[in-house]
């Protein structure tokens, strides 16, 4: 299905994760999240996850050597076939036009950019205060999305962590590296018509809404061209 090869893109703590696990259910295609990716083979001790590890404790990017074969091998899966919602990927400008040859590989191409925009004070708050599921990847936030149960995630009661990489020194290079390394790939996005920007500071369902509502006008749009 044409407009169903997707990614979200955004700073840490924007809500990609959250709203890429609804979109993806809603659409029935994959949500690839190169971040969960990278934690269950760090989880596996593969050697991939192994020399990912400091990278990703530091609030680094992992380089894309390690990166894109991943992806690709990820986006050749039968359940890819009919769309697929990637989060976290891509994260430079190089990484945008290596997806871009990867899906023209596949004979296919890239539907829509949905950018989440945010501004930064709100995000070392989201960070900081996040609580995830180690089993099922449920994300929480102690604020404005608690468990029902304290400290247990509410679909499947596993003890909720709070992710090495969300203590504030670390956030604060993460949005260093975002702010340098991952901004541009949003100017690409507009130079290329493919993006869906949308405020990302709205409560969680709001934003639901509001991405929906944008995927819904450019597909009217396009089917009238
Ligand atoms: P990754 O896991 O992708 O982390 P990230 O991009 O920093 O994104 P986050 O998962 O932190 O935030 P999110 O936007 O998904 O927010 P969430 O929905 O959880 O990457 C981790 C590391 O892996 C990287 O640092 C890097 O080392 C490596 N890596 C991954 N991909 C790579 C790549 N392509 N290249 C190189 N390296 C790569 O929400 C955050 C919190 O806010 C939650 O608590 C949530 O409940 C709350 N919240 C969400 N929306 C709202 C709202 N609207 N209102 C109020 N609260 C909200």
């Amino acid at each position: 299905m044409e407009f169903n090869n997707l990614v979200i893109v955004g700073p840490p703590g924007a809500g990609k994760g959250t709203q890429a696990k609804t979109l993806a259910k809603n659409r029935n295609i994959p949500h690839l999240s190169t971040g969960d990716l990278l934690r269950e083979h760090r989880r596996q001790k593969t050697e991939l996850g192994k020399r990912a590890s400091s990278y990703m404790d530091a609030g680094d990017l992992v380089p894309d050597s390690l990166i894109l074969q991943m992806l690709e091998e990820r986006l050749q899966r039968p359940d890819c076939v009919q769309g697929f919602l990637l989060d976290g990927f891509p994260r430079t400008l190089a990484q945008a036009e290596e997806l871009r040859k990867m899906l023209e590989r596949q004979s296919r191409s890239l539907s829509r950019a949905i950018i989440l925009e945010i501004a930064e004070e709100i995000l070392v708050g989201r960070l900081s205060r996040r609580r995830v599921c180690p089993t099922c990847g449920s994300v929480y936030h102690l604020d404005t999305k608690p468990p029902i149960e304290a400290g247990l995630c509410d679909d499947d009661a596993s003890q909720l962590i709070h992710r090495p990489d969300d203590h504030e020194e670390v956030i604060l290079n993460r949005l260093k590296v975002y702010r340098q390394q991952t901004r541009p790939v949003i100017g690409y996005y507009h130079r290329h018509r493919l993006a869906i920007a949308v405020d990302a500071s709205a409560p969680i369902e709001d934003v639901t809404r509001l991405i929906h509502e944008g995927l819904e006008e450019r597909a009217l749009v396009a089917s009238r061209v």
